[in-house]
């Protein structure tokens, strides 16, 4: 059977496309750019032009043979990653989509990383970055006359079924942009997740799929969140989501004078019962969703908080972003402290990277400043951390662990 001539062509306009960008030929890569998309793909290797401008920087492992030795070497590395940023940044420039993942799962930031290539890691992060703000954008635009509040609802997808990620891992890396992130098994929404059943053992709290809801690793985390957010006595806190109680149980340690904890799922809700929470002095247990809880114990009330912590599952970025844009900025003292796990795109450091700029870009805009503390996370998958759990969302060797702060 004689092959499709069009299907032919295609294929040829991407492999040139490929080899242009490899090449970091810039003048033959605006010419094609003219009339193909920088979207295009290996249909074998899944390879956009963006993986292929990138990975072409890996060094060949011969030695050079040039009789003048390492500074020639040197100088040619250099002009080939300058070479590479400029194609890079070109390929950005005409729509070359950020996360895009070839045949060994590896996004063009994965790639840029692996191959120790700063400069061009920094370019694709800061384009994840505008793409990311520019969807958040877009998802809150409402067209005229469009009323219907069920556009609201947690999890929904927006018009290109793009999802926003979850804050504690529950989301997978999105396949690009432009794709759907899918759910993982089980809790898919934080409806979903709060009529499920969960599981205590010693060391984690599991939903019905064996997913992560909290985990024990998770616990030098929560202690440095703690001393940051009580640094002495007799502060007021509010804590949203218990689970394992771990940090609940260090803000109990520094002697606050009002400790408030929102929980809204009924077998954790049970189990702080069990474990004596509802007859410690001074702290007072919401039961519901911060959602719904917030708006009763505000109403007709003033009420202020020195320290505000936010940890819940199955909700997505927006939740956070709603957290801190609506209730942060009327709960929290003018010299108070407000931090939250920082879990969002854990599974891949390049996510990662995107979404901790994110959240401090829309942070600053709702008026925080936000520093960043690293902390060092031993190798979880060494540890055997993941055992029997359905899907790590933990990949990475440094925490970013967030303060915020109300601006000046
Ligand atoms: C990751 S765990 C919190 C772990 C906690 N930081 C610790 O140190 O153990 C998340 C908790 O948030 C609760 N949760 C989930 N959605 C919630 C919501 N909308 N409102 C209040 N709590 C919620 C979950 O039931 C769960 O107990």
């Amino acid at each position: 059977m004689a092959a499709d001539p069009l299907s032919i062509d295609v294929d040829l306009t991407t492999q040139s496309l490929l080899l242009a960008s490899a090449n970091h030929d810039i003048p033959a890569l605006k010419d094609l750019l003219k009339t193909t998309s920088a979207t295009v793909q290996d249909p074998e290797t899944r390879f956009t032009p963006l993986h292929a401008a990138i990975a072409a920087c890996e060094p060949d492992d011969e030695p050079q043979t040039n009789g003048n030795g390492s500074n020639a070497a040197e100088e040619e590395r250099k002009k080939t990653l300058e070479a590479a940023a400029e194609t890079v940044r070109l390929l950005l420039q005409s729509g070359a989509i950020w996360n895009d993942l070839d045949s060994n799962n590896e996004t063009p930031g994965c790639t840029a990383k692996r191959l120790g290539l700063e400069e061009i890691y920094q370019l694709v992060v800061d384009a994840g970055v505008r793409a990311e703000l520019l969807l958040s954008r877009l998802d809150q635009y409402q067209p005229l006359g469009d009323d219907d509040d069920e556009d609201d609802e947690d999890n929904e997808d927006d018009e290109e079924g793009q999802q926003e990620p979850e804050m504690n891992g529950t989301e997978e890396i999105p396949e690009h942009v432009t794709e759907p992130i899918t759910t993982t098994e089980g809790a898919t929404s934080n409806e979903d997740y709060l009529k499920d059943t969960v599981e205590f053992t010693d060391t984690t709290l599991l939903d019905s799929s064996k997913q992560g809801v909290m985990m024990n690793w998770e616990t030098p985390i929560m202690k440095r969140h703690s001393e940051l957010l009580l640094p002495s006595p007799n502060l007021r806190v509010l804590n949203i989501g218990h689970g394992m109680g771990i940090i609940d149980t260090f803000l109990s340690e520094n002697s606050p004078s009002n400790h408030h904890i929102i929980e809204a799922h009924p077998a954790v809700l049970k189990n702080m019962r069990e474990n004596g929470w509802y007859d410690k002095p001074n702290v007072v247990i919401h039961e519901g969703r911060w959602q719904d809880v917030l708006p009763k114990i505000t109403s007709g009330a003033v009420v202020v908080f020195d320290a505000i912590y936010f940890d819940t599952f199955a909700e997505e970025y927006k939740a956070l972003k709603e957290f801190f844009e609506e209730w942060v900025v009327q709960l929290l003292d003018s010299d108070g402290v407000f931090s939250f796990f920082n879990g969002m795109g854990a599974d891949r450091q390049v996510c990662y990277d995107v979404y901790t700029k994110v959240v401090e870009m829309d942070l600053f805009e709702a008026g925080f400043d936000t520093e960043f503390e690293d902390i060092k996370i031993p190798n979880l998958q060494e540890s055997a951390e993941w055992e029997g759990i359905c899907r790590p969302y933990w990949a990475l060797d440094t925490y970013k662990l967030p303060t915020c702060k109300f601006v000046g």
